[in-house]
Formats: C-alpha cells, sequence, structure tokens
C-alpha cells in the first residue's frame, strides 16, 4: 500500500509550512490539501445560491467538479476548477469560514471521502486537514496533529496576512479562530482531535526551526 503522513491540526497552527517541509524531504510525493476541497465545495455551492442546510445538493456537487492543484509554493499555488482559476477566492478567510459550516455536514464530508483518498498515489502522499489520521487514512505510517494556543495562531495569521499586504485586526481575528475551532471541535462527525496513534506537536511558543527539528525526528524513526 502507498505510505501517507496525516498532518492534522485546527486553524493557522502551521500545518502549512510543515506539510511544505515534508514535500521537500520527501521528493516525489503527492499532497492532499483537503481543507482547500472543502473550501472549494463550499464556493461551488455559494456559487450555486444553495443554502449552506442543502446538504444533499451541496453533496451532490462533489463528484461533478474538477480540481486542478498547479504550482508548489504558496506563492506560485493556482487552484483551477472547472477551467477557471479560484485560487484567489478559495483563499479568502470569508471562504475559510463557510467551508467550516458545511464541513460540519455528514453527507458533504461522505461525498469528499473517495476524492481525498484518490490523491493516495505512489510513491506516497502529505495530507493535511483535520480528520487526515482518525478518519480519512487511519493506516498513516506518521500521524502528527500540531496545536497551538487561539491567541497564537491569531497572532501568526495577522503576520501572514500583513506580509501579503492585507490589513487585519487581532481581536476579530482571535474571535474568527476561536469560532471556527468551536465548529471543527464540537460537530458529531470526525470532530477535530488527534488520532490515537498521533504525535503531538504544541507549537505555542516554538519557533519554526524548532517545530521542523521535532518533525525531523520524527522522520528518521
Ligand atoms: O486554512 P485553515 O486551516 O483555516 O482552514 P482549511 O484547512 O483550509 O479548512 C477550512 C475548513 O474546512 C476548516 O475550518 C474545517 O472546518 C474544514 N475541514 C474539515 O472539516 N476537514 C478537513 N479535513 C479539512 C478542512
Amino acid at each position: 500500500t502507498v505510505p501517507v503522513i496525516a498532518v492534522d491540526g485546527p486553524s493557522g497552527v502551521g500545518k502549512g509550512l510543515v506539510t511544505r517541509w515534508l514535500a521537500q524531504r520527501l521528493p516525489g510525493w503527492h499532497r492532499l490539501d483537503s481543507g482547500a476541497l472543502y473550501r472549494i465545495l463550499a464556493l461551488a455551492a455559494q456559487r450555486r445560491h444553495l443554502d449552506v442546510r442543502a446538504a444533499a445538493a451541496i453533496a451532490r456537487l462533489a463528484p461533478a467538479l474538477d480540481i486542478r492543484f498547479e504550482g508548489h509554493t504558496e506563492d506560485d499555488e493556482r487552484i483551477v476548477v472547472d477551467g477557471q482559476d479560484w485560487t484567489h477566492e478559495v483563499r479568502k478567510e470569508s471562504t475559510g469560514a463557510l467551508a467550516s459550516v458545511i464541513a460540519a455536514v455528514p453527507e458533504v464530508r461522505a461525498a469528499l471521502l473517495q476524492r481525498q483518498r484518490d490523491f493516495r498515489r505512489r510513491p506516497g502522499l502529505i495530507a493535511d486537514g483535520r480528520d487526515m489520521g482518525t478518519v480519512v487514512f487511519p493506516d498513516a505510517v506518521l500521524k502528527i496533529f500540531m496545536d497551538a494556543s487561539a491567541e497564537e495562531r491569531a497572532r501568526r495569521r495577522l503576520k501572514q496576512l500583513s506580509a501579503k499586504g492585507i490589513q487585519a485586526t487581532l481581536a476579530p481575528l482571535c474571535e474568527e479562530i476561536r469560532a471556527r475551532d468551536e465548529r471543527d471541535r464540537n460537530r458529531p462527525i470526525a470532530p477535530l482531535k488527534p488520532a490515537d496513534d498521533a504525535e503531538v506537536i504544541d507549537t505555542t511558543g516554538l519557533a519554526p526551526e524548532a517545530v521542523k527539528a521535532r518533525v525531523e525526528a520524527l522522520l528518521q524513526r
């Protein structure tokens, strides 16, 4: 079977950084940004004016969408859906919030399950999200669960946004992160939590290099 490394954790915890390091360390491995699939489905539903409660109709959109991930870094990333460039829309904060609402719907999660597993191809897959280690790839060879306080994640998100020239303030960002956490951790289906066999890394107060060292040590085992 094709090996999978699962990287799970809440919003803004630095999974992107870790998956990019892993991709550098493991040449040729594929990547699955499962959150992007939820974001794309949320946008597709919005464009068709579907109510977030129209679970069955939203779920039916999932298999038909033609989704392409192009580029390898954050800067040259391109997300093409049905031939159109959706990158900018997909990455908006508002899209993340909408995604977390539809992600609580069981039919939606079921509809995306096979699409996520289809990314598992030789030589291996690095998958990030909320339930990679618990639900989608329970047989992953390595499961990393990253965590950090909401304040710390809000501060990091603020820095990221300002680096992109986007103005934001800390308090509402922190509120948004807490609301997202609340939805992700307390939903009845696939709630955000570490798998029993996950390696938990609390990155609160850890510099990126220290996180990298922890991940490197896990790879060496
Ligand atoms: O960028 P951020 O970490 O905030 O979010 P994301 O990973 O792009 O995911 C957006 C939303 O989709 C999350 O808040 C989750 O509610 C949902 N999601 C999920 O339920 N399961 C996944 N495997 C990935 C994302």
